[in-house]
């Protein structure tokens, strides 16, 4: 896909439980997406501060956490990000996250997959796609699915070996894959280099 160094997909789960379904799932993208995509899991959400704004302008240290996940959002080539729903909202360490990222460069024009492990949870996708949005991402339709997975116990092996699970994860990434190339060339016209 990319021409460029920027060539894996970062992948993060709105959920710190240890058991994530969210997780297995991105785990699940990760095992079908080898060897043609790298996926990398970021690990660090639960480590990242609180976003203060003091600490993000001119002349501020970025504190070292969220200057290497800043790092770690601008190499990749596309983001695939799977959250559940608390009470209607988007997980606060993962708005928290996005929170960090509003008024840096590494995010804009990003290709972005919104993955789901739960079909009832509307509220924080529609929530998290409007965050996104505004953050000048450029959410790819077709990579933006729920899947059935939450509560049933399914890790990342038997979500691939399901067949309706898989084609569906591999349509997803695929599209998310093709938006790659127009995203490096409106790059390129931002910060003019690759
Ligand atoms: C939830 N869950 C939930 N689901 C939903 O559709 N709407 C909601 O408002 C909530 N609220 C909520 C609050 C709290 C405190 C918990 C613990 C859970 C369910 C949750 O989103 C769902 O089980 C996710 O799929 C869990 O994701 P992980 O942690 O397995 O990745």
């Amino acid at each position: 896909m990319p021409q460029r160094a920027q060539t894996y997909l970062l992948a993060i789960s709105g959920s710190l439980r240890a058991r994530s379904s969210n997780a297995e799932l991105l785990r699940a993208l990760r095992l079908l997406a080898a060897p043609r995509f790298e996926v990398r899991l970021y690990e660090g959400l639960g480590e990242l501060p609180h976003f203060n704004p003091d600490l993000d302008g001119d002349g501020a240290v970025l504190p070292q956490p969220v200057a290497a996940f800043r790092q770690s959002v601008d190499g990749a080539a596309a983001l695939v990000i799977s959250s559940p729903e608390y009470a209607h909202g988007v997980p606060g360490a993962l708005k928290n996250a996005l929170d960090w990222l509003v008024s840096g460069p590494e995010i804009i024009y990003k290709p972005i997959s919104l993955l789901n492990a739960s079909p009832r949870s509307t509220h924080a996708q529609a929530a998290l796609a409007e965050t996104l949005r505004t953050m000048s991402t450029v959410l790819v339709d077709e990579a933006c699915i729920a899947l059935p997975i939450s509560g049933r116990a399914l890790d990342a092996d038997a979500i691939v070996k399901d067949d309706a699970l898989r084609t569906q994860l591999e349509a997803a990434l695929s599209a998310l894959a093709a938006a790659t190339p127009a995203y490096f060339e409106r790059r390129v016209e931002l910060f003019g280099e690759p």
